[in-house]
């Protein structure tokens, strides 16, 4: 059986950062990934990533924003560590050669974002996420960690203390099920934004840490709260950058009003995301859209600026809506872009389970509490990716032996497979079912969220569970069955999304992205608190309880009105 120190899984840039910290404890570090590392999510991040480099910033600033664009449910030790660590790891990545945008003279250039209090952004034109990528990929090669590639994690096993010993694989490549022993975990599987019809996610963020993470018994954190970001492609999702706000684009209906000042009368397109995706979907209710969007207009910025700092949302425009922003705006929509929510960690990324740790938008540390800032979520997966990686590598060299594996679990997982695989032809299909799911908690669970919705929603989840019983998949054979991948992921979503169902209905209150029409105003004595939510073996459902949010004491933290 393959045996290591300690077990990454997820090669975006969380995953990756964590592993070079496991290389330079010296332990035996490897890394899982769903797909090829220089494919994962985090190459799709646009516009940037926060940090105050510039002598005029502080971190205090950034971390004071950060809990206001959070509406006060961010836990904020964890939101001053990130701050604090924010420059040295950006200067980090750009000593290991991060193409950054330049200043003339030479500095990191940064550009303005919703919700911060300076043009503390730094990027790489509209490519951030993709040149950070390669930065770290470039690291792990060097440093020749292995890496598991096109393996899809199907179990979190733990021995008979509880303690965790390993994963199960599904190698994408060849239909084979192995286990992989080892001494600590670590989830960095990223986000669930495809439980959601309309995201600006890729095709692989189906959720499958959390879930395995929740169904091994450790919690998840405030799943009620989802990031619905003010402009994706209005056909496709795919993500027109807070950048191309940041740069000057404006938002307008489909009358051409520019109509942010209404909602935000300071910040207007740069308030934060909660505020701005209600404005746009306010103007959708209210028959000022088109088609079910708004727009995105870049025409006065002109072609030189478009061309220089925007090269990949022109293109994008151009082939996925057919429409040049040099010339025409952009159709655009509120959009499911990021999970606040997530494995519940310490400052440090460790959880309640021992052996495990989660780090990136897989985890909730929690930096992004009710709404995350753009440019945040970058720094969040370098800052923490090496925080947790430091950490996680020092659990285990504190360890003498390596957990027992409980083989069961593989030959578990063989029987799961089998049989969802030659299941006699049900006619009841993933693709199916799914559509119905991500359709459903697209239109009751998202920017606003209405309680005849939220019950309705919340009544359907046992049927999908029945429904899901009955899936069948066409494709029999073993080479890259994304069929048979897609029908087992999907149980990972419906999990997901009752936990996010849940949460929401249970919250009656309105906080950051969860914006309820029966409880429309924050309520900070009974709800200044996080939601639990735990795998309850016995009903096969979720069960909640709360927990605390961490304060500092710091005067400047306390809840306040949030204008912009
Ligand atoms: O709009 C964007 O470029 C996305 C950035 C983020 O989600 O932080």
């Amino acid at each position: 059986m393959n045996s290591h120190d300690l077990v990454i899984v997820g090669a975006g840039l969380a995953g990756m950062r964590a592993a070079l910290e496991g290389v330079k404890a010296g332990i035996n570090v490897a890394v899982v990934s769903k797909i090829h590392p220089l494919r994962s999510h985090s190459c799709a991040a646009q516009g940037g990533v926060n940090a105050a480099i510039d002598p005029a910033d502080s971190r205090e600033s950034h971390a004071y924003d950060t809990v206001k664009g959070a509406d006060y449910i961010g836990d904020e030790d964890a939101i001053d560590l990130m701050c604090q660590v924010a420059p040295e790891c950006i200067l980090e990545m750009d000593a290991w050669g991060t193409p950054f945008s330049r200043l003339e003279g030479g500095l990191i250039a940064q550009r303005p974002f919703g919700g911060a209090s300076f043009d503390r952004t730094c990027y790489a034109a509209d490519r951030t996420g993709m040149v950070l990528l390669h930065t770290l990929w470039e690291q792990l090669v060097k440093a020749g960690v292995q890496v598991y590639e096109e393996c899809s994690i199907i179990k979190l096993s733990k021995n008979s203390d509880g303690h965790v010993a390993g994963l199960v694989l599904y190698d994408i490549k060849t239909g084979s099920i192995y286990p992989i022993q080892a001494k600590a975990v670590l989830m960095a599987t990223g986000g669930y934004g495809r439980v959601f019809i309309s995201n600006t996610n890729a095709t692989t963020n189906t959720g499958d840490g959390m879930a395995l993470a929740l169904r091994a018994g450790a919690p998840l954190a405030d799943m009620e709260f989802v990031q619905f970001h003010p402009t994706g492609l209005l056909t496709s999702g795919v993500l027109v950058t807070e950048g191309a706000r940041g740069e000057g684009g404006i938002l307008i209906n489909a009358s051409g009003e520019r109509f942010m000042a209404k909602y935000a009368p300071n910040r207007k397109e740069l308030a934060s995301r909660d505020v701005v995706s209600r404005a746009e979907q306010t103007e959708i209710i209210e028959g000022r859209g088109k088609n079910g969007g708004i727009f995105i207009d870049l025409r006065h910025l002109g072609a030189a600026k478009i061309l220089e700092r925007l090269p990949q949302i022109r293109q994008l425009a151009i082939d996925l809506e057919g429409v040049d922003p040099i010339h025409d705006p952009i159709p655009v929509r509120p959009t499911m872009h990021y999970s606040m929510g997530g494995i519940r960690t310490d400052k440090y990324g460790e959880t309640p389970l021992p052996g495990l740790f989660a780090a990136g938008e897989a985890a909730c540390i929690s930096v992004h509490g009710a709404n995350r800032l753009g440019g945040n979520s970058l720094l969040d997966t370098i800052v923490f990716g090496k925080i947790t990686g430091e950490r996680v590598s020092n659990y285990v060299k504190g360890m003498s032996t390596t957990p027992d594996f409980p083989m069961s679990d593989v030959e578990e997982c063989i029987v799961e497979f089998n049989n969802l695989k030659h299941r006699p032809d049900t006619g009841v299909k993933a693709v199916g079912l799914h559509t119905t799911v991500a359709t459903s908690i697209n239109l009751n669970c998202g920017v606003f969220r209405k309680p005849e919705g939220l019950n309705k929603i919340s009544g359907e989840i046992d049927g999908w569970r029945k429904e899901y019983e009955k899936v069948s998949v066409e494709d029999k054979s073993d080479v890259f069955n994304i069929d048979l991948l897609r029908a087992w992921e999907l149980k990972n979503q419906i999990d997901l999304a009752e936990c996010v169902v849940r949460g929401a209905l249970a919250r009656t209150e309105s906080r950051g992205a969860h914006s309820r029409t029966d409880y429309t105003e924050r309520d900070d004595k009974n709800w200044r608190k996080h939601t639990l939510t735990t795998w309850n073996e016995s009903s096969q459902k979720v069960d909640i309880s709360y927990g605390e949010v961490r304060t500092v004491g710091n005067p400047d933290y306390v809840p306040k009105v949030r204008t912009y």
